[in-house]
């Protein structure tokens, strides 16, 4: 697609969401009580198990009788279909073909929903309501890039009874997500809810807009159902990295690459929070912005960097990589190092030295990225680390700091490979972060769409690793970012997904991407990197804790009922004579999040087999044995995430997507024997956002 194009696309989008009436935006939860009245029969074969019975092809040839799929399963997980059939919009004519499909008439109730999936793209590819009389669009939703199908609800009261029906847009003829799915539609009081389960509230159109809105932030986060509430998140828009993390002028940064115009990745940004406490955020204007900002089909943009204080002025310098789009900028190299300074710490002023890195090392060919600055204390200089690689391994180029220690570090002499792999974790590392911690240095970097540590020695120029593992050992993080803080603590926060599998259904709703509470790093008792929340965290607790006390388990507990809570347990594993126990959250009769752990393996693993619209999957990992024999169990619950920590330092994230609004009770099973519990205490957390 031609960029003029792409910038026309994006132009109508921003004037598309402010034309929406604004009684939609600011309606989050649907007039439950009035639905019986407005009850009308919603569209012929709304769940297409007739195949395309009832619907009509308006035009090309995007949609026929092909269309309609009874697979249950695709690359990502399951489709997640009601019944056997559904529209799979990529299986008539592919996915450049277009077309529209179009419902039978019916009369609008006061609520309909319905499932979607396939591409996200407003302007191209949509489910639609429509008028019959004036064929005025009233509502429409787009996907999620995902062939996975999400429960969208529309508030339709203001239409009730008049004649409508339901379009199904493909003008999309892009040759990868160029195609949308649907199924289930429905009208009335069961647009809701599947029995007693109430489903949650999701859509863009359920998305009050945070320009024109009197809510405060924490208000406007706390009305999306599936937004976490304690963690970062972009209000509208895409983050991934965390970057330019630092304690300055006595707050807490946290940036992240962001793109504010669509949730989904794009000319990179740097968003801006900060905290007085590393846990409570307020929002703060975008602190970079990409080189060409009114292009959106210019991908270049500020990646990933670090933060230091200039010692001299106070000022806060950013190190990061500048991304050149080299199909338009042919003569550009991809990627160098550039810089800016903010005296404020609000407003960054790029440096005219820029770029301060004007090219990568010699072999260096699979990228040059994410320089990350530390203070060396081998010999007293910054040096900066730059994740690379070359054709069969990730590594590490280490650069130290020309020029006085305390001013602007703009001058940058390359010293040599810091540290390379063996291929097996892939031929490029991204985000590298390098430090002493506990007599030991840690190194840490994402490969192959992993988080990797390894700890180890280094003698100024080169580092020998000892002990190598996963930073996490969950599904959801990648790019984590450590820094010092001022009381001298080892912090981190990993961005809650990754490239390869991670999903991202809260696109329906706006956003993608999460970043992690702030963690803390410390050396293990086998020599790996460990990390645990840090004591700040108390401070969002809302409410009393709920203590059970010393619990013996045999069968099943209700715990309590929360999708914001800290759960703490620890378990006497020398008294216990049950093989296993699990916690069950995010549970309800139809879903729930299992964390299983065995004691003769003592291996911990997190299932989301079961989970709603997340991603499908079982991660193990083995908790080292406390001297003790008591294991401890952090757990972090926020409405579409769970982190979990065990007190041997390993963690495990998740983003997590219940369906249903009930899918909040907290339980713990043991069978087979009791699980002999010395604490279980639940404590409600609120909101992060003053
Ligand atoms: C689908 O198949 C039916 C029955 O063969 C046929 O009547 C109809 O025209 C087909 N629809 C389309 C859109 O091809
Ligand atoms: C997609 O559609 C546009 C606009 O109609 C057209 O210019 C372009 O050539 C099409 N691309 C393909 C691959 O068909
Ligand atoms: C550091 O170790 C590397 C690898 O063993 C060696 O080549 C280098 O000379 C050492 N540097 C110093 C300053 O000792
Ligand atoms: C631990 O044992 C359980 C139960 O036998 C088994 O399902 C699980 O795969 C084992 N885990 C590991 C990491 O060996
Ligand atoms: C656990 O409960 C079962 C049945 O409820 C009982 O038979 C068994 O003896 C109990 N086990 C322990 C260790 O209390």
């Amino acid at each position: 697609m031609n960029r003029l194009a792409v910038y026309k696309k994006f132009a109508v989008l921003i004037s598309f969401a402010s034309l929406l009436p604004d009684a939609v935006f600011g309606t989050v939860v649907p007039r439950t009580a009035n639905c019986q009245s407005n009850q009308y029969p919603g569209p012929t074969n709304p769940s297409f198990e007739n195949g395309l019975s009832g619907w009509t092809v308006v035009s090309g040839n995007a949609f026929g009788n092909a269309s309609v799929s009874s697979e249950r399963s695709y690359w990502g997980g399951p489709f997640g279909q009601s019944g056997n059939n559904f529209l799979w919009g990529i299986t008539e004519s592919g996915e450049s073909a277009v077309g529209i499909l179009q419902s039978s008439s019916f009369q609008a109730s006061s609520v309909m929903s319905f499932l979607v999936g396939g591409g996200w793209d407003p302007i191209n590819l949509y489910v639609g309501l429509v008028t019959d009389a004036d064929g005025k669009l009233l509502f429409s939703q787009t996907a999620t890039n995902d062939e996975a199908l999400i429960r969208i609800i529309w508030d339709t009261s203001a239409y009730a009874g008049q004649e409508v029906h339901m379009v199904v847009v493909d003008s999309s003829n892009a040759t990868s997500w160029g195609h949308i799915n649907l199924d289930d539609v429905r009208t009335g009081c069961d647009a809701l809810a599947d029995g007693s389960l109430t489903f949650n509230v999701l859509g863009q159109n359920n998305q009050p807009s945070q320009s024109s809105s009197l809510l405060t932030a924490a208000q406007l986060y706390a009305l999306d159902q599936i937004r976490p509430q304690f963690h970062y998140t972009p209000y509208q828009g895409w983050i991934n990295d965390p970057c330019g993390l630092i304690e300055w002028g006595g707050k807490y940064q946290l940036m992240s690459q962001y793109n504010p115009v669509a949730p989904v990745w794009g000319p990179m940004h740097w968003s801006h929070v900060e905290s007085p406490d590393a846990v409570h955020w307020k929002e703060l204007p975008v602190a970079l912005y990409p080189p060409y900002p009114n292009d959106p089909s210019d991908t270049s943009g500020r990646y990933t960097g670090s933060a230091l204080l200039d010692k001299d002025t106070g000022a806060l310098q950013v190190i990061f990589t500048d991304a050149t789009d080299t199909a338009l900028h042919p003569d550009a190299l991809p990627e160098v190092v550039s810089s800016a300074i903010s005296q404020d710490g609000v407003t960054f002023e790029l440096f005219s030295s820029n770029p301060i890195i004007s090219s990568p090392p010699s072999d260096s060919s699979s990228g040059f990225r994410d320089p990350k600055v530390f203070w060396d204390i081998t010999d007293n200089t910054w040096k900066m680390v730059v994740g690379s690689g070359d054709a069969t391994s990730g590594k590490v180029q280490l650069y130290e700091a020309t020029g006085s220690p305390n001013s602007e570090l703009v001058s940058w002499k390359y010293v040599g490979v810091l540290y390379k792999g063996d291929g097996s974790t892939g031929p490029m590392w991204e985000c590298p972060n390098f430090f002493p911690i506990d007599g030991k240095w840690a190194l840490f970097y994402g490969g192959n769409g992993l988080g990797y540590y390894d700890v180890g020695t280094y003698n100024g120029t080169t580092f020998t690793s000892e002990k190598k593992g996963l930073l996490d050992a969950g599904p959801d993080s990648y790019a984590t970012q450590w820094f010092v803080d001022s009381a001298g603590r080892n912090l981190a926060i990993t961005w809650m997904g990754n490239w390869g599998t991670s999903k991202w259904p809260s696109r329906v709703n706006g956003w993608a991407g999460a970043q992690s509470i702030m963690r803390e790093l410390f050396i293990r008792e086998d020599g790996g990197l460990g990390s645990k929340p840090i004591r700040e965290v108390s401070s969002l607790a809302s409410g009393p804790a709920t203590s059970l006390g010393a619990t013996n388990v045999n069968g099943t507990i209700a715990v309590g009922s929360s999708n914001t809570a800290r759960l703490q347990v620890s378990v006497d594993l020398a008294s216990t004579n049950a093989p296993a126990f699990t916690i069950q959250m995010y549970s309800s009769s139809a879903e729930r999040v299992s964390l299983v752990y065995t004691v003769a393996n003592q291996s911990l693993a997190l299932d989301t087999t079961q989970a709603g619209y997340g991603q499908v999957g079982v991660w193990t990992a083995t908790i080292a044995s406390p001297a003790n024999k008591v294991l401890s169990l952090d757990i972090l619950i926020d409405r579409s995430s769970v982190e979990i920590f065990a007190q041997d330092g390993t963690a495990m994230t998740a983003t997590i997507f219940p369906r249903y609004q009930d899918s909040k009770d907290i339980e713990i099973v043991s069978r087979g024997g009791e699980t002999v519990f010395e604490s279980i205490v639940l404590t409600p957390l609120g909101s992060a956002w003053s």
